[in-house]
């Protein structure tokens, strides 16, 4: 984990990577060739893809929305934040409470380039950003950044949006969620905002875009590769 710069970072741009191609999906101009065209390969088999991306950033900015103004939440752990596309989650969460408070954590050094744009907290809340791994929950929770920003025996919102599918079970997806979710408090209660690809429409539906799964597209061309889940598994 580091708060190093952008000078000793490789972006390996010349490798294809989730953070930008989802900045490619979302019509953002963090991407590179390698991006776009495995992103294009992807939306060649999954022309969803786009509205994909863009039903899950609404899908954060309501769910953020909801946690601050129906549930009192005025914390947020953001892990898998993604390169900043405004508003972001804690521009969501001040607008309805400028006391709000989060901690965003990403591991791709593209989005650590980009970090000074998550750092615009009002005067009232803050914000800190954490270059880190899911992988390695205690070190995100053990990290200083976080430790100063949030008070842990206050209710937080853990906010991992598009971002466990990256995650094998080999990696011991529910184990870590496990792990972070138990961090928090929760006598005070906490909350999580999950957004998740299962390999199956909802009951009754058929996903009217869809025509092959992303997942073989994701595997081979991206870092970090990406796995589908059924509903019941996740
Ligand atoms: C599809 S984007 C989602 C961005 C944002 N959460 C949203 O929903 O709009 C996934 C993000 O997860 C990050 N990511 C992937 N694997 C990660 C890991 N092991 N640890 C931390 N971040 C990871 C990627 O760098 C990328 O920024």
């Amino acid at each position: 984990m580091s708060h190093e710069l952008p000078n000793a970072l490789n972006l390996r741009t010349d490798k294809a990577h989730s953070a930008r191609m989802y900045d490619f999906y979302l019509g953002g101009k963090d991407n590179y060739e390698a991006d776009r065209e495995a992103a294009g390969k992807v939306a060649a088999a999954y022309p969803g893809i786009f509205v994909c991306a863009r039903e899950n950033r609404a899908f954060m900015h309501r769910a953020t929305r909801v946690l601050a103004r129906d549930h009192g939440i005025r914390q947020w752990l953001d892990i898998g934040t993604g390169i900043p596309t405004k508003p972001n989650l804690h521009e969501v969460a001040q607008s309805v409470a400028p006391d709000a408070r989060i901690v965003y954590v990403d591991n791709d050094p593209i989005v650590l380039v980009h970090a000074q744009s998550l750092l615009t907290s009002s005067a009232e809340g803050r914000t800190a950003y954490i270059r880190a791994d899911v992988n390695e929950p205690d070190a995100i929770l053990q990290s200083p950044e976080l430790i100063e920003t949030l008070d842990l025996t206050k209710p937080v919102a853990l906010s991992l949006n598009a971002l466990m599918h990256f995650v094998t079970d080999a990696q011991d997806a529910h184990g870590i969620v496990r792990r972070l979710m138990g961090a928090l408090p929760r006598e005070a209660p906490s909350h999580s905002a999950t957004a998740h690809r299962t390999s199956t429409p909802r009951p009754g539906r058929k996903s009217p875009t869809s025509t092959t799964a992303p997942e073989p597209r994701y595997s081979s061309a991206t870092r970090p590769p990406w796995r589908t889940s059924s509903p019941a598994s996740t």
